[in-house]
């Protein structure tokens, strides 16, 4: 469905995407999960072919973005972070006219167009100008728009950011829907939540590259035998580095004024015995251990969270 490989993007000064390759299957719902500023929109907007690429090949359903852009946007939905509407023109015909430059015939589109106002909860908003609609029903309106020409790849930019909780899961509902029909599905986010709850794969963006990617269940298991220790208070750092440092295994991941990551093998007497040496130091206020997660092999992975 979509191949995209050793993507490159430089800006001025900035390299933003330094050799970024994945792929995703009919059906099959990819995570993209990285911070702010990994990388997530350059990749996303090279892929919808808004943006040129440095270097590197973007293929969807066979069509070069770059080489074939016309066949391959037409296999291609978009939704992006900001929702690209025509304020004044009502739902509807938000959707007859976005539909109709995928030229589909006029009575077709009138008919899909209701039904998925419909399937996503906008029947009875659909005559009315969409400059009415708050952020999150023009968010859905957008997610129609992207299914309306059937394109067997979805590709979104953070779609729930800045929504309320129902409608964020209405839209991560939705994007299962879809996907349970054929469709690939290629969507951003910085969420965790969102790529555990929604995501097949998911490959973790951090800087440029992707560091890590895989089931959720493979990914779960790269740290599985992990534990992450976070300390604040008053920290007497190198107490704190001395303490760990017999530990095999163990490694100080952040070390800011009043706290520090420390990961620890988990299957070993290290971590209480850790825990408990640290705590008769004094000035620590806080320490809490956190079992395996995906955030636990992005702080392993990058020394730092994934929430910034
Ligand atoms: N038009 C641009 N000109 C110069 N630098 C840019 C431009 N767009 C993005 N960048 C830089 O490229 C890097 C990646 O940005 P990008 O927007 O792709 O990240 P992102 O993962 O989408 O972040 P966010 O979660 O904040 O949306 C950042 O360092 C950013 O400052
Ligand atoms: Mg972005």
């Amino acid at each position: 469905m979509l191949q995209v490989d050793s993507l490159k993007k430089k800006y001025d000064s900035v390299e933003a995407l330094k050799g970024v390759s994945f792929s995703v299957g009919a059906g099959e719902i990819y995570g993209l999960l990285g911070p702010n500023g990994a990388g997530k929109s350059s990749a996303i907007n090279i892929i919808a072919g808004i943006l040129s690429p440095t270097s590197g090949t973007v293929t969807v359903s066979g069509h070069s973005i770059i080489t074939d852009a016309v066949e391959a946007k037409k296999a291609m939905g978009i939704v992006l972070q900001e929702a690209v509407l025509v304020e004044e023109l009502s739902a509807l015909q938000n959707c007859m006219f976005f539909g109709s430059l995928y030229g589909i015939p006029a009575e077709r589109l009138k008919k899909r167009s209701l039904d998925l106002l419909s399937w996503i909860g906008l029947s009875d908003r659909a005559r009315d100008p969409v400059e009415k609609f708050s952020g999150g029903m023009k968010q859905r309106l957008s997610l129609v728009l992207g299914v309306l020409h059937e394109p067997s790849l979805l590709v979104l930019d953070e779609p729930t950011v800045g929504l309320d909780p129902q409608t964020r899961l209405l839209i991560l509902d939705s994007i299962r829907e879809i996907s349970r029909k054929g469709t690939g599905v290629l969507f951003s986010t910085h969420y965790l939540e969102e790529a555990e709850r929604l995501c097949d794969r998911v490959g973790i963006i951090d800087d440029g590259r992707i560091i890590a990617e895989g089931t959720l269940a493979s990914l779960r298991e790269a740290v599985e035998n992990v534990q992450i220790v976070t300390l604040r208070g008053a920290l007497d750092a190198p107490l704190i580095e001395e303490a760990v440092a017999p530990i095999a295994g163990g490694r100080i991941l952040l070390r800011a004024e009043n706290e520090m990551v420390i990961s620890l093998p988990s299957r070993s007497d290290s971590v209480a015995a850790l825990v408990q040496k640290i705590s008769s130091l004094g000035n620590v206020k806080e320490v809490s251990i956190r079992p395996p997660s995906l955030e636990n092999l992005f702080i392993n992975l990058t020394g730092k969270q994934i929430r910034d």
